[in-house]
């Protein structure tokens, strides 16, 4: 077995080379895997039963990685990413150091005395060692890691404990998190639970959003939930960024009579007014061609990004998110399953409406046409794609018509507010978190409270 080899194995000299990190070409404009590539990790993957490649994968990295098995034990392969290979270790060296990002550990030595407080903790502490892959970009790699730093006091932001390079491979280090893996669990959540699940994914939101940090690839394997706490961490800052970065005026943010005339003298109102179809295009378009960052995961994009906006903010954080619950409640995984961004934005074309892509389309100053005849103008309302995805939908026209329970009204509305088209008029996670849907999470965690002391006494 891997563990047994690597515990046999000479500890050696961890060698942290401090020369700078060469430079590489990065496209920029990337995005990150399909949905359904993801990884995730139950909370019993056990540190005994691993699988024979997996212990050879460690010993490889054991071996390229000189002295990493001096301060920590290799226990599991947990998530393999896009863009990293994350690793369940033990800290050997955990009682020599400050612990200050140990939650747990602090919540334990609370009430206890200073003496003991001071004693070396005795139990196995563990992390999770994210291998980032050597053809990340330098850039790409410190953007994630003095992100990380920034955020290391924030609420279920899960933080940065330390950083070691070897040679052109760069590990971070951060604390294990116990959590389920979402294909376990999204089937079966009550609303209750949902609203556990959003207090703590908006907790985390927030603390990022406060810190003028977009996190730009939101969705369940980057927020690690452990639903028996109703605790969960936001992970993977490897596309995130800070808001304002490459930022070029969009004509979201001109003023409304602005927009309005620049949009009457495009070249498209031209086109109109020559009375051609707004689907003809001039002939020789010298136009150059728009490019904005669309980095994210495929089916958690908004339309601003995917129509290129040029000054997006952290509300795309919060669409998401929407796209989380609306996964939720339709209990479909992945919901949205686009090959591309134009299949994407046909997606939510089926669902808004032709109307809704075509204002938004203008107010990011882009034009948004289709010819597909399925399309409706006006799309269908979210009640109603819930109801045909949960099979709750007859074509007796005799019978009362179907509808959602009042907890799962409640959640549709809060979900409106999520999946906003128009990015200046969503919700953000501050007042997210003032919103019935959610506060409701900490009226019912009170109850629960009070019926624990109504018992105790
Ligand atoms: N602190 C942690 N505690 C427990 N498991 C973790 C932790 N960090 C990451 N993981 C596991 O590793 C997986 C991959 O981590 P992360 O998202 O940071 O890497 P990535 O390469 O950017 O992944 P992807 O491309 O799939 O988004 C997570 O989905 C999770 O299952
Ligand atoms: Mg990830």
């Amino acid at each position: 077995m891997a563990k047994a080899r690597a515990q046999s194995r000479q500890a050696e000299q961890l060698v942290i080379h401090e020369d700078e990190m060469k430079e590489e070409e990065e496209e920029f404009f990337d995005e990150s895997g399909d949905p359904l590539e993801e990884s995730g990790r139950t909370m019993d993957s056990s540190d005994e039963e691993i699988e024979q490649a997996v212990a050879e994968d460690i010993v490889r990295f054991e071996d390229s990685f000189v002295g990493i098995n001096k301060r920590y034990r290799l226990i599991n392969r947990i998530g393999e990413g896009t863009f990293s290979t994350v690793y369940k270790a033990e800290d050997l060296e955990y009682n020599s150091f400050e612990n200050e990002w140990d939650i747990d550990d602090r919540e334990s030595k609370k009430w206890s005395s200073p003496a003991r407080r001071r004693r070396p903790s005795k139990r196995p502490h563990y992390v999770a060692i994210k291998k980032i892959y050597v053809t990340s970009s330098p850039m790409r790699i410190f953007n994630e890691l003095e992100l990380l730093h920034d955020l290391k006091f924030s609420d279920s932001v899960c933080p940065l404990i330390t950083a070691f390079r070897h040679l052109d491979q760069v590990v971070a280090v951060l604390p294990y998190f116990q959590h389920r893996d979402f294909r376990e669990y999204y089937q079966d959540m009550t609303i209750a639970d949902m609203r556990l699940y959003f207090r703590s994914l908006f907790t985390a939101l927030r603390s990022v959003h406060a810190k003028k940090i977009l996190h730009r690839d939101v969705k369940p394997t980057n927020f690690l939930y452990n639903p028996q706490q109703a605790r969960g961490v936001l992970v993977d800052f490897g596309l995130a960024e800070r808001e304002e970065t490459d930022w070029h005026q969009c004509a979201c943010t001109l003023p409304p009579e602005e927009r309005r005339y620049k949009i009457s003298h495009s070249v498209w109102a031209q086109t109109l007014q020559s009375g051609n179809q707004p689907s003809s295009y001039p002939k020789s378009d010298v136009r150059s061609s728009r490019r904005a960052n669309r980095a994210g995961t495929r089916g958690f994009r908004p339309p601003e990004v995917l129509i290129k906006c040029t000054q997006q903010n952290t509300s795309i954080d919060i669409w998401s998110a929407g796209v989380i619950l609306l996964t939720l409640l339709s209990r479909r995984f992945p919901f949205f399953h686009s090959a591309d961004d134009i299949d994407a934005l046909l997606e939510l074309t089926s669902i808004f409406g032709k109307k809704k892509m075509r204002d938004i389309a203008l107010l990011h100053g882009q034009v948004f046409e289709t010819n597909i005849p399925s399309y409706s103008d006006g799309g269908h309302s979210l009640e109603k794609i819930i109801l045909w995805c949960t099979g709750r939908t007859s074509s007796d026209k005799t019978q009362k018509k179907i509808e959602l329970g009042d907890d799962e009204k409640e959640a549709v509305q809060f979900l409106y507010r999520l999946l906003e088209c128009d990015s200046a008029k969503r919700i953000t996670a501050e007042e997210a978190l003032r919103h019935p849907f959610i506060t409701k999470a900490f009226e019912d965690s009170e109850a629960d409270e009070d019926a624990v002391d109504l018992v105790a006494e």
